[in-house]
């Protein structure tokens, strides 16, 4: 916590500090929010030190090497974090100045009891750092990933579509919107551009979400233009029963309200259930919520279609979650492919004959997704593919496979004319007999 006669400018970084710690522990990133800073200046400052961190990464962590030869110290509290986003202000963000970077981050450690001790090191290495601040800078490029997820990722997007994944990550992602009803009035009002179908795209944030123009009214929801697209695949008419089964924060719920669909929204954790209500009242749409595990959930009613939008590595989501890429290992993704293929026998079990299942991710990885879409047609009892045609992805027929699956992926160019990318997500089509 900072103090009444703290310097300025350190109380934002005690909150970017802490924030980035809890990440490099293990924690998804979420930016900080209006109730920890409440000046947006400091807010946008604080989010910008810590996603550059991230975003750098790979980079600091052979700048680190290069700078301490005897390793992180351990049990040293917030010195890392510390460090970590001192470097990235030194080598990354010349507009906000050296001097803030070297004295904050030494005010920053004597406020922590566990690293008081190590303001003498961190001083030395900072200094340095400003020093050697040219063969520093040399951008090995490759390093933005770890080196087993960039060659996996070579071999399965191409080398060139993993060097713009490296832009992406750099540039971060735009304020995608799914809009309730087009209306050009509001696109002017919010800065946006049309981009697919009912999403639009806003460049340049500013605003927080909740002060940008229909938020109150509930005219828009955020959702990046890639996770969009799976509920638009159910092909069901209007009035069809459908069960959105891992629904919560809502996003592709509230799409398949407005399709018209009458809506089961079921998930296992209470607290993004209740982020989901929040979110479906503001919009003024209704459907039907369920606690329950979807792992073993079976409706006295079939439905006419289900959508499988899974938990998974979420890789594809590395724009706004440069920590996935890093926080991920192997072991993570093998737990969940066993979780996702039961909660994929499980959907079909929830279907009509004739029905429709979507599977969807937002990861990257083909254990998660094209394996997985493999997996279902050979172990789950009367499903059968029911491919995705490029017509029905308008503007992005590119992303439809072969076997009629969608792959999106934050490398391939979009539509419009739009700056900025798309998330990774991977969408397979299912009928049952
Ligand atoms: C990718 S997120 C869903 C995002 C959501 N569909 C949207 O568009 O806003 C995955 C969700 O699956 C839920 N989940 C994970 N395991 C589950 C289970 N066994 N049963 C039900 N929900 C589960 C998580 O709580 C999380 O909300």
């Amino acid at each position: 916590m900072a103090a009444k006669n703290d310097p300025a400018g350190l109380a934002l970084r005690l909150v970017a500090i802490e924030r980035l710690r809890i990440v490099l522990a293990g924690s998804n990133f979420s930016p900080i929010g209006a109730s920890e800073l409440a000046d947006s200046r400091d807010r946008a400052i604080a989010n910008r030190l810590v996603t550059t961190a991230l975003r750098r990464h790979g980079h600091l962590n052979l700048v680190i090497e290069n700078l301490l030869e005897r390793g992180m110290p351990s049990k040293s509290g917030s010195f890392e974090a510390t460090l970590r986003m001192s470097l990235a202000q030194l080598l990354y963000l010349p507009d906000l100045g050296d001097h803030s970077a070297l004295y904050l981050a030494v005010e920053a450690l004597r406020r922590d009891k566990r690293a008081t001790h190590l303001a003498g090191l961190m001083n030395a290495m900072l200094r340095r750092a400003q020093k050697e601040r040219e063969r520093l800078l040399e951008p090995p490029q490759p390093l933005l990933f770890p080196e087993a997820l960039r060659k996996a990722w070579q071999s399965a997007y191409g080398i060139e579509a993993v060097g713009r994944f490296a832009a992406a990550l750099l540039a971060g992602a735009p304020l995608d919107l799914t809009l309730k009803a087009a209306d050009p009035a509001l696109l002017e009002v919010l800065g946006a551009e049309a981009l697919l179908a009912d999403t639009v795209r806003i460049q340049n944030r500013d605003k927080a979400v909740d002060a940008l123009p229909g938020y109150a009214e509930g005219q828009w929801w955020v959702q990046d233009v890639a996770a969009a697209l799976p509920a638009r695949l159910i092909d069901r008419p209007p009035g069809a029963t459908v069960l959105d089964l891992c629904a919560a924060p809502g996003g592709k719920t509230a799409q398949l309200v407005k399709a018209g669909y009458a809506v089961t929204a079921l998930d296992n954790d209470a607290g993004r259930l209740e982020r989901l209500r929040v979110n479906l009242a503001r919009l003024h749409y209704a459907a039907t919520i369920v606690e329950a595990d979807a792992a073993d959930y079976a409706p006295e009613q079939k439905f006419d279609a289900v959508l499988l939008d899974a938990p998974c590595s979420a890789t594809g989501t590395f724009r706004r979650h440069p920590e996935v890429v890093w926080n991920r290992q192997q072991s993570d993704i093998a737990g969940r492919v066993k979780l996702q293929q039961k909660l994929l026998a499980q959907a079909a079990e929830c279907l009509k004959p004739g029905g429709v299942l979507i599977y969807c991710v937002c990861s990257l990885e083909a254990a998660e997704g094209e394996s997985q879409a493999a997996w279902a047609l050979s172990h789950v009892p009367g499903l059968q593919a029911f491919p995705i045609a490029a017509e029905e992805l308008g503007g992005l027929e590119r992303a439809v496979t072969g076997e009629g699956t969608v792959r999106t992926h934050p490398g391939l160019a979009l539509p419009s004319k739009a700056a900025g990318s798309l998330d990774g997500f991977f969408i397979a089509r299912f009928r049952r007999i």
